[in-house]
C-alpha cells in the first residue's frame, strides 16, 4: 500500500476557488461486495480498485447490474464493502462503524441522483439551506450560503421557486448546489443526467466539469450515456462486478 498519498486537506478546498493539483482524495483498493448469503448471494463487485483525484471528472460506465451503483456507494461510505480498503483523509475507513461514518461522509461527499430528490414543498433556496444545516448545524447563515451556491449554478433568478416550477435541468442544478453544501471535495452522481433531455444533460455535465476544472472538486459520475465521455478525464468500465478498463479520456481538455 502506498502510504505516501497526498490526501486532501479539506480546508484548502473550502472556498470553491482555485484548482489544486491532482491530489488523490480517495482510494479504493481491492474492493469486493457480496449481497446476501447462501443460495441468493450475489457477488456484486470483486477486486475493484480506483483512485479519485481533485480536479478530475471520472465517468463510470457499464451494463445494468454490473456493479456501478455498488461501487460509488462504497466510495461514498453509503455501503460497507465485504472486503478491501477505502482510503479517505489518510486512513483506511472500511472497518469503521455506522457511528463514525456520518461526519466523514458529510465532510467528504456531496451526492446527486437521477431523480433529484428535492423536497417538493420547499423552495430551491430552502432545499439547499436545509441540507447545509443538516451537514453542519452550527453553520451561521445557511440561507446566505445556499443563495451563493445557487448563484454559482446560475439559479440566482430562481431562488424562491418550488421544484414543480423548475425545469428538469434547473432541478438538477438545485441538487448540485445542495451537494456542494458544506464544500465537500468529492461530488458523486448516480446517473444525474438520465432524466434529462440531451441538451440539458450536456449543460449539467458542463457544470460538473467546471466544478472539477475551476473549483478543484473530484467528480465521479455513473452514466449509460457515452456522449458524456468528452467531459471526462477518465472512463472506468465496470463489467460483471469487475473494473474491466480505466481509459484516459482526452477531449475533456477542451473544457478546461
Ligand atoms: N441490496 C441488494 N441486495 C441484493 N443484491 C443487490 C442489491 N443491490 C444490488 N444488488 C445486485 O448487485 C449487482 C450490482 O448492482 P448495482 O446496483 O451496483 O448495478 P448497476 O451497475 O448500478 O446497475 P444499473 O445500471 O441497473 O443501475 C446486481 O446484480 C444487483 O442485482
Ligand atoms: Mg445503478
Amino acid at each position: 500500500m502506498d502510504t505516501a498519498l497526498a490526501f486532501s486537506d479539506n480546508v484548502t478546498l473550502g472556498s470553491l476557488g482555485g484548482a489544486p493539483a491532482s491530489r488523490v482524495l480517495a482510494r479504493l483498493v481491492g474492493i469486493g461486495k457480496n449481497y446476501g448469503s447462501g443460495e441468493t448471494a450475489v457477488a456484486a463487485l470483486a477486486n475493484a480498485s480506483l483512485d479519485v483525484r481533485a480536479g478530475e471528472v471520472t465517468l463510470i460506465e457499464g451494463p445494468s447490474g454490473s456493479g456501478k451503483t455498488t461501487l460509488i456507494s462504497i466510495l461514498g461510505l453509503l455501503l460497507k464493502p465485504t472486503s478491501g480498503e477505502v482510503w479517505l483523509e489518510g486512513k483506511n475507513v472500511a472497518g469503521l462503524g455506522e457511528r463514525d461514518l456520518p461526519p466523514l461522509r458529510a465532510r467528504n461527499f456531496g451526492f446527486v441522483f437521477q431523480g433529484f430528490n428535492l423536497f417538493p414543498a420547499l423552495t430551491a433556496l430552502e432545499n439547499v439551506a436545509i441540507a447545509i444545516q443538516m451537514k453542519d448545524p452550527s453553520r451561521k447563515d445557511p440561507r446566505g450560503e445556499a443563495k451563493r451556491l445557487l448563484e454559482l449554478v446560475d439559479l440566482g433568478p430562481r431562488l424562491h421557486h418550488l421544484p414543480a416550477d423548475l425545469s428538469g435541468g434547473q432541478k438538477q442544478r438545485v441538487a448540485i448546489a445542495r451537494a456542494l453544501g458544506g464544500n465537500p471535495p468529492i461530488i458523486i452522481g448516480d446517473e444525474p443526467t438520465a432524466a434529462l433531455d440531451t441538451k440539458t444533460a450536456l449543460s449539467v455535465m458542463d457544470l460538473l466539469r467546471e466544478l472539477a476544472s475551476v473549483h478543484g472538486r473530484a467528480v465521479v459520475v455513473v452514466t449509460h450515456d457515452p456522449r458524456l465521455e468528452r467531459f471526462a478525464d477518465r472512463v472506468v468500465r465496470v463489467e460483471d462486478g469487475q473494473i474491466s478498463a480505466i481509459d484516459s479520456a482526452n477531449a475533456s481538455k477542451e473544457h478546461v
